[in-house]
């Protein structure tokens, strides 16, 4: 809907007055162009939104090129709503520039730099890291875990090892030898070989 602003205030003039809940908005700085969103901020602060998550791509860039920090700063500039930034934060030095660069934001989201690395988010808070050997005992964990909660809700072979394949895009970064680690799971095609073969990089890790 980004490129569509009539649409987009449409919709929340009929959704604001009969929702209780609070609203909150995730967005991307335009579909084609990174200034379609200068048009959206102004209807945006004509309600009374919880906040904006934004994140400084256009929807057409896909996860390519560099986030555009300043368009971003043009819409925390215009808008009234508190606003959340989101994009790349993969590591404890982004986050850093981030928050130098833009001093008034106080929450941050984070996607695919939390599932290359879950201990991102306890180095920025509080700033301590835990030992390596512990760190992979916990990504072991939820791996183990996430994998059986799909294999509740996904059926047939390739279907399992797909989704976790997916996740090994992110999750491999966090492992020196990531890549050879994410090339050899990307090789397996069945459940049972995928878990033998995720047990022996574990194994070979600690
Ligand atoms: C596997 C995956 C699933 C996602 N699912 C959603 C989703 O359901 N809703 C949404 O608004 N964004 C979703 N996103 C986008 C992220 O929330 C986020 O906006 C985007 O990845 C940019 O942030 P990042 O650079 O920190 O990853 C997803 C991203 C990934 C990688």
């Amino acid at each position: 809907m980004l490129c569509y602003p009539a649409k987009i205030e449409s919709f929340l003039e009929k959704t604001m007055s009969a929702i209780k809940p609070k609203l909150s908005i995730k967005l991307r700085i335009g579909l084609k162009y990174p200034d379609e969103v200068l048009q959206l901020i102004p209807i945006f602060n004509q309600y009374p939104l919880e906040e904006l998550i934004i994140h400084p791509r256009t929807g057409v860039q896909m996860y390519e090129g560099e986030v555009d920090l300043d368009m971003f700063e043009q819409c925390l500039n215009l808008s009234k709503h508190r606003v959340i930034y989101n994009g790349d934060i993969d590591s404890f030095e982004k986050y850093k520039m981030l928050s130098l660069r833009f001093g008034s934001i106080k929450r941050w989201m984070i996607g695919r730099g939390l599932i290359g690395n879950p201990f991102l988010a306890e180095k920025i808070k509080y700033h301590t890291e835990k030992p390596y050997d512990e760190k992979i005992k916990i990504m072991r964990a939820f791996h183990d875990h996430l994998f059986a909660e799909y294999l509740k809700i996904l059926s047939g072979p390739a279907h399992i090892t797909n989704k976790m394949k997916e996740i090994w895009t992110y999750m491999s970064g966090f492992f020196e030898n990531g890549e050879k680690i994410r090339k050899k799971i990307n090789k397996t095609h069945h459940r049972d070989n995928y878990v033998d073969v995720v047990n022996k990089v574990f194994d070979e890790l600690v």
